[in-house]
């Protein structure tokens, strides 16, 4: 298995491009299963997950042809010959569950697997089977797998949400597209991943009002048509750029970035003394001398603080002076990262969904292991303020959500290398 080798190497210096959200592009893509045309995605990210999905959609019988390296995904639902989406390929990545939706709403029925991915927590699936039911679906959970039929077809409904589900508010959106009257999804999830898949079903004729707001009403019609979308920004990939030359100190653009993406995040960037800044072409981020200082941070649904950058932002704030306190409300088991830091001399205690980091001077480079996506990548950014080497193993969670971490992050001074194992 592959791993990374980073020598802690001083500020960075340049620009980084930031690619197409690996989240957004998992959940756009299993909307081609709502048509029997043509949807076309742009700016998609060339990442692992998104081979596991082009691999479910074309177990199902869906058509996804990679273009221009990867970066266009082309892809067609004509023929669809299988209504299983299987555990073999479910377990790679919890995302698998958004076919659900989709394949209910377009051919009636659907078995799919209960998902792995990140083991980062229970993760269950209640607010999509409470959503799918409330639009008249009938589910059962058997032999590990959700099946689940609509004898009569779906019907809009009004559907409260106990928790703002960012993957069940894209499967009872995309199944609500085809139901039959008006559905209205309330505590909906506000993720910019829900707009931009709003703004792709639009294109194929899809009604719906509301998205980026906690109301969503889509009004179902019989058929959707082909469209070509990009997929917007990934804001979690550029929220870990931004906090490259926080922690190693320098001036990065992040190329493609948007405030509006990470607004909450870069409060607290600038809260721990470190500048960022619109530019025509992005954000630039500086870290031009003085120390970082603690800053408290909760994790939040859209638009507060991503649970997603909370592993990166540990890294940075084990640098700090200060004490800061992170808690982490959406998900009850993701401080994997913690004992990983602590080895490089981190000081961290963690007490249930609570961590309190108190900065040290230097951190110093150990050999660590990467738990899941964004610990890895955590672990590299902690790396690049180290003293010495750090290794990170396992980084074959890394692949999954970042395209060329290595050679990004070299563009702007890093020292950092694959070794391929
Ligand atoms: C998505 C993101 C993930 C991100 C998360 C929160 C994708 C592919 N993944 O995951 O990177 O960390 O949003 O921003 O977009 N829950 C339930 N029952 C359910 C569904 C969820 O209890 O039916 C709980 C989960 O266990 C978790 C919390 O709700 O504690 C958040 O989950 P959710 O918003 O659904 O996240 P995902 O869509 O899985």
């Amino acid at each position: 298995m592959d791993s990374i080798l980073v020598t802690g190497n001083g500020p960075l210096s340049g620009r980084i491009p930031i690619a197409g959200a690996k989240n957004a592009c998992l959940t756009l893509m299993p909307a081609t299963l709502l048509s029997e045309e043509p949807l076309t995605l742009t700016n998609a990210p060339r990442l692992s997950d998104i081979r596991t999905m082009t691999a479910l959609l074309q177990s199902l019988g869906a058509e996804v042809t990679s273009l221009q390296g990867g970066q266009v995904l082309a892809m067609s639902s004509h023929d669809l010959n299988n209504h299983v989406a299987d555990y073999d390929i479910v377990r790679k990545m919890r995302a698998s569950n958004l076919v659900l939706g989709p394949m209910l709403a377009r051919l009636g029925h659907a078995v799919v697997s209960l998902p792995g991915g990140c083991a980062i927590g229970a993760r269950p699936m209640d607010l999509h089977i409470h959503g799918l039911e409330a639009l008249g679906a009938e589910i059962e959970l058997r032999d590990g797998y959700l099946h689940a039929k609509a004898p009569r077809g779906l019907k809009g409904a009004v559907v409260e949400f106990s928790f703002a589900s960012v993957g069940a508010t894209e499967n009872v959106m995309m199944a609500a597209t085809l139901a039959k009257g008006t559905t209205v999804l309330k505590n909906a999830a506000r993720e910019p991943e829900i707009v931009d898949l709003a703004t792709c079903l639009r294109k194929m004729g899809a009604r719906i009002e509301g998205d980026g707001t906690s109301e969503i009403t889509i009004e179902g019609i019989d058929r959707l048509h082909g469209a070509t979308h990009p997929v917007v920004t990934d804001r979690i990939e550029l929220g870990t750029y931004m906090l490259a030359p926080a922690i190693a100190g320098g001036e990065v653009e992040c190329l493609g970035g948007r405030l509006d993406l990470v607004a909450s995040f870069a409060e607290k960037l600038d809260q721990a003394g470190v500048t960022v800044t619109e530019t025509e072409t992005g954000l630039k981020v500086a870290r031009t001398g003085g120390p970082i200082r603690a800053v408290d941070v909760t994790t939040e649904p859209f638009p507060g603080f991503p649970t997603d950058l909370q592993a990166q932002m540990m890294a940075l704030l084990a640098t700090a002076e200060g004490t800061s306190v992170l808690e982490e409300r959406i998900f009850e088991n993701r401080f994997m990262h913690a004992p990983e830091l602590t080895r490089m001399g981190a000081r961290i205690e963690v007490q249930g969904g609570t961590a309190r980091v108190t900065g040290v001077e230097q951190l110093k480079g150990a050999p660590v292991m990467a738990t899941d996506l964004r610990a890895s990548v955590s672990l590299i950014l902690a790396g690049l303020a180290a003293e010495g080497e750090t290794v990170v193993s396992r980084v074959y969670h890394l692949d999954r959500g970042y395209e060329h971490v290595e050679t990004k992050l070299q563009a702007v001074g890093a020292k950092i290398e694959r070794i391929r194992g």
